[in-house]
């Protein structure tokens, strides 16, 4: 393609290219050129055989920056964490059988495979090898048990290779690389069409005009869904309860504090909406009798709280829907799939996202979350640790593939 007509595609995306020592290093040059000319800010990475086939100068020139190929080199920051946290994917082309050995072991003996390890983007691999080496078993394997782990491990090309056979283990042409960054970083519009209520946070139920009852939602996964949905095409409403976060560009936002408050606001917006997503940890119970003043101590060595049960919103607005799709959120600490099966079916939802959040790693407040999906239909899918705005996608997805794409309503593709 002519360089003046290529499509800015990658503007602002910060990545990380993994060069690793295979003859096919040299092709990482040419795809570096066309990652910069999107408009891609480039870090290079490189193994020290990668070095035996090509200088860290040229990657240099091309792409402004130092090329990092030492993780014992000292730095300002600490590379092998700052670079892959900071990234928004990394891409190793091309990977060698070794490479694909260490990531999918998790050693971390140099300084690519230990940003590898703490990458919270999305991961591509184009691999480049002999034939018998991208056949052997335990190549095979590697392979898997990446793909397993949600990295995208691009298939080689079939090809005269450079010990003289034909056979598949070239690296994937350029446009395949490409290709695969773009649906990793450009969002598809596979939501347009869609209005999409999404509820996210605590709500605050006032015990008098200073105290109230809440929980611990940070409110990032429902804002994570509703940013991940306003990218994919759809029109969002976030109906909040109290957050610290800033409220997403793009999305009407309708701030509230109390359960009550949630329920006028959603009951009011899901007549037009075509999905609704109830990530919001509702109170479930309030005090009875929230008082006009405040409550002094005097003299008082106890006080009861009486409480009273909130209005359950999802279970209300299932009950009311015409043709809206309906996904609700459990968050638990003990039998979370049995419980979250029981309110799936309780409260007469398409799909429930069952959270455990006593786990480590994940739950209320972590960026990090790890969830199963489960469907009316008995379907199943488990999305393993991941940061929410990432799980926000899967859930989209799973979210579809269930209910836009299915029409017969059957289980969701494990
Ligand atoms: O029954 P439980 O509160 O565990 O159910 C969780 C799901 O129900 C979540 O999707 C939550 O947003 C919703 N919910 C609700 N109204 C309530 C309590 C929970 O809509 N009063």
């Amino acid at each position: 393609m002519d360089e003046a007509q290529t499509p800015i595609n990658l503007w602002g995306k910060r990545l990380v290219l993994g060069v690793t020592g295979s003859i096919a290093a040299y092709k990482a040059v040419g795809l570096l050129r066309v990652l910069a000319r999107e408009g891609a800010a480039v870090s290079v990475v490189m193994t020290q055989a990668a070095m035996k086939f090509v200088t860290p100068l040229t990657f240099e020139v091309l792409s402004g920056r130092r090329v990092a190929t030492d993780l014992f080199e000292s730095h300002e920051e600490m590379i092998h964490l700052a670079v892959p946290e900071q990234a928004h994917a990394i891409i190793v082309a091309p990977a060698t059988a070794n490479f694909l050995a260490k990531a999918a072991l998790g050693l971390a003996d140099d300084l690519l495979s230990t940003m590898l390890l703490n990458a919270r983007c999305p991961v591509i691999v184009a691999p480049a090898m002999d034939g018998d080496m991208w056949t052997h078993s335990t190549v095979v394997q590697h392979v898997q048990a990446l793909r397993a782990r949600g990295i995208v491990v691009l298939d080689p090309e079939v090809g005269p290779l450079a010990s003289g056979q034909v056979a598949q283990g070239r690296l994937p042409a350029e446009s395949k690389i490409l290709d695969a960054i773009h649906a990793a970083l450009v969002p598809q519009r596979d939501w347009q069409g869609q209005r999409v209520l999404v509820s996210a946070g605590p709500t605050q139920e006032p015990i008098d005009p200073v105290r109230f009852i809440s929980n611990r939602s940070s409110g990032k996964m429902g804002y994570a869904i509703a940013e991940a949905a306003r990218n994919r095409g759809a029109e969002v409403i976030l109906v909040a309860g109290p957050t610290s976060l800033t409220p997403p560009s793009g999305v009407t936002t309708v701030s509230v504090n109390t359960a009550s408050e949630m329920s006028d606001a959603l009951n009011r917006h899901f007549p037009s909406s075509t999905v609704l997503i109830m990530a919001a940890a509702v109170a479930d119970f309030r005090p009875k009798m929230p008082v006009g003043q405040k409550l002094k101590k005097q003299g008082k060595s106890e006080l009861v709280l009486e409480l009273e049960a909130t209005p359950d919103i999802l279970a209300m607005l299932s009950a009311r829907r015409t043709s809206q799709i309906v996904v609700g959120f459990a968050a638990e600490t003990e039998q979370v799939l049995s419980h979250a099966k029981d309110k799936l079916r309780g409260k007469g939802l398409d799909l429930i996202i069952a959270n455990n959040v006593a786990q480590t790693g994940g739950g209320f407040g972590s960026d990090d979350n790890a969830v199963v999906v489960l469907s009316a239909t008995g379907g199943q899918k488990t999305l393993g640790l991941m940061p929410k705005r990432r799980l926000a996608d899967e859930i989209l997805t799973a979210v579809r593939e269930l209910c836009f794409i299915s029409s017969r309503r059957e289980s969701l593709v494990e």
